[in-house]
């Protein structure tokens, strides 16, 4: 399994912190917003990871997450020229892809779901799996209709009239046949091509499966000033509660077996002193060697 961060887009609804850094980068809480998806990828197993961005920001981004030994996962940078829609993503990624099945996660999406995204994202076979997860809001996303049996019947992009309150998450399952697709559809009326426009390619099928998330499950889109907000209080009160760091790569690099304790002991040496690093060492490093000394 790839995975692909989509880290582009205008950022307009940011502006103007917009102006200096990508939106993905900004703050939630305690770290840069990417590193929420990539902590889901990483706890869903993925190595091999692409990060698309602006032409702009990208090198930020490789200045942020280097080669990816940090966190015992490989990234594959590339540039997104225009936002053209979330589905160009699997164009621009082709060669990386491969013949491989590949999961796309929006760089603004964090989650806080425990094992259930990692369960599905291990146990995926083929055609497409996506989520859905009940919102106050749905006419703000992609919306998902479910009939008697809780069977997907329809997908629609931002509808007026919503059929449902079940909106679509930004983490995407799917297997090869997502790059056939993602090159066959048109661009919408908004001029971008649509990842909705795959899904229901899927749906057409027969081949497309929706989880619908339990209750608890925390799903935060952070691009608007007021979620961005939303999402820093969540994480802080979720973290200071708990003492568990929700969003924190290494911990969970660490966690997957990508990275060994003697790495992980050897990145945190080289961490400037700070809450993140006093965490890595007084928590995962220390409970590591309290478990297995
Ligand atoms: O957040 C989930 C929703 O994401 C889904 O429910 C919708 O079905 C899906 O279309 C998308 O909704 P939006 O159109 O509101 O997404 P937005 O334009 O905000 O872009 C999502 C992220 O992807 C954002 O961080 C910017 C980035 N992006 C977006 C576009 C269009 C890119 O990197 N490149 C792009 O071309």
């Amino acid at each position: 399994m790839k995975g692909i961060i989509l880290a582009g887009g205008a950022g307009s609804r940011l502006y103007p912190l917009t102006l200096v850094a990508s939106k993905q980068l900004q703050l939630v809480y305690d770290k840069p917003m990417v590193y929420y998806p990539l902590t889901t990828l990483i706890e869903g197993g993925i190595r091999d990871i692409c990060l698309i961005s602006t032409p702009q920001d990208l090198p930020r981004f490789q200045q942020l997450l280097g080669d990816g030994s940090r966190f015992g996962v490989k990234f594959d940078y590339r540039q997104q020229a225009k936002p053209e829609g979330l589905a160009q993503a699997f164009k621009i990624a082709d060669t990386f892809i491969g013949t491989d099945p590949v999961t796309l996660i929006l760089g603004d999406s964090i989650f806080n779901a425990g094992d259930i995204l990692s369960q599905v994202l291990t146990g995926f076979n083929t055609g497409a799996t996506i989520f859905g997860y009940h919102v106050n809001d749905p006419e703000r996303y992609g919306v998902v209709e479910f009939d008697a049996d809780g069977r997907a019947v329809s997908i629609e992009e931002k509808p007026k009239a919503p059929k449902s309150n079940y909106a679509v998450p930004g983490i995407y399952i799917f297997d090869n046949e997502v790059v056939n697709f993602a090159k066959m559809i048109t661009p919408s009326a908004r001029g971008e091509l649509e990842i909705t426009d795959v899904i229901l390619e899927y749906l057409r099928r027969g081949s497309l499966h929706v989880h619908r998330l339990a209750r608890g499950v925390a799903w935060l889109d952070a691009g608007t000033s007021s979620s961005l907000h939303d999402a820093s209080a969540y994480v802080q009160t979720i973290e200071k509660r708990a003492g568990i760091k929700i969003g924190c790569p290494e911990e969970a690099a660490f966690q997957q077996g990508f990275i060994s304790l003697p790495r992980l002991e050897e990145i945190v040496r080289l961490m400037p002193n700070c809450e993140y690093r006093d965490y890595l060492e007084q928590k995962v490093v220390a409970e590591a060697k309290r478990v297995q000394p």
